[in-house]
């Protein structure tokens, strides 16, 4: 199979859950697009170089597909070393699957004086899949396993969400910002 064959062979398939009748909510329509993800990332021989490419001044965003009604974007996430995110969220459900290195993923709560209470933290290693969502839990710090090496994650979510307004987080002041984080142009 040629690589990009794996790819829109997982976007048709994501259509048919997502055009399905009746329409899947979340809650059914996430464990089917973790297994789909869990499928693609399984075998890394099929994203093209241009996608892979990190940048030593930050983690990149490519952006592999959107669909035409928004229902949902591909995203290719390219962690340089020792590289991670704000602590933030997403707004709409998001399905991670890693496919070549490692990331580290702290999951954090609101309490109810707004303060953010640690939830855990899980390592995705090659073929390991996770969700967020508002329902699941939303609010997270991503970073590259390893402080060597490059790593790469497979984004899924439910909005093209390059322009998607969301929020980053700082747990000592406890102030929110808006951001919209765009996808990296690919050269
Ligand atoms: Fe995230």
């Amino acid at each position: 199979m040629v690589r990009s064959e794996k790819l829109d062979m997982f976007v048709a398939q994501l259509n048919e859950i997502l055009e399905s009748s009746p329409a899947p909510d979340e809650s059914q329509l996430l464990p089917k697009a973790k297994h789909l993800l869990g499928e693609l990332v399984k075998q890394d021989d099929w994203l093209e170089e241009k996608y892979t490419r990190p940048d030593a001044n930050g983690y990149r965003q490519y952006c592999l597909y959107v669909c035409p009604k928004n229902r949902f974007s591909v995203v290719s996430f390219v962690w340089g070393p020792g590289q991670r995110t704000p602590v933030h969220d997403h707004t709409v459900w998001g399905v991670i699957g890693m496919l070549r290195g490692a990331e580290v993923s702290e999951r954090y709560g609101v309490q109810e004086d707004g303060s953010f209470k640690p939830e855990g933290k899980e390592t995705l290693f090659p073929g390991m899949v996770d969700c967020v969502s508002p329902r699941i839990g939303d609010i997270h710090q991503v970073s590259n396993f390893y402080e060597d090496q490059v790593s790469i994650s497979i984004h899924v979510y439910g909005a093209d969400i390059g322009k998607v307004s969301r929020h980053v987080y700082d747990l000592k002041t406890g102030q929110t910002k808006t951001f919209v984080s765009g996808y990296t142009p690919v050269a």
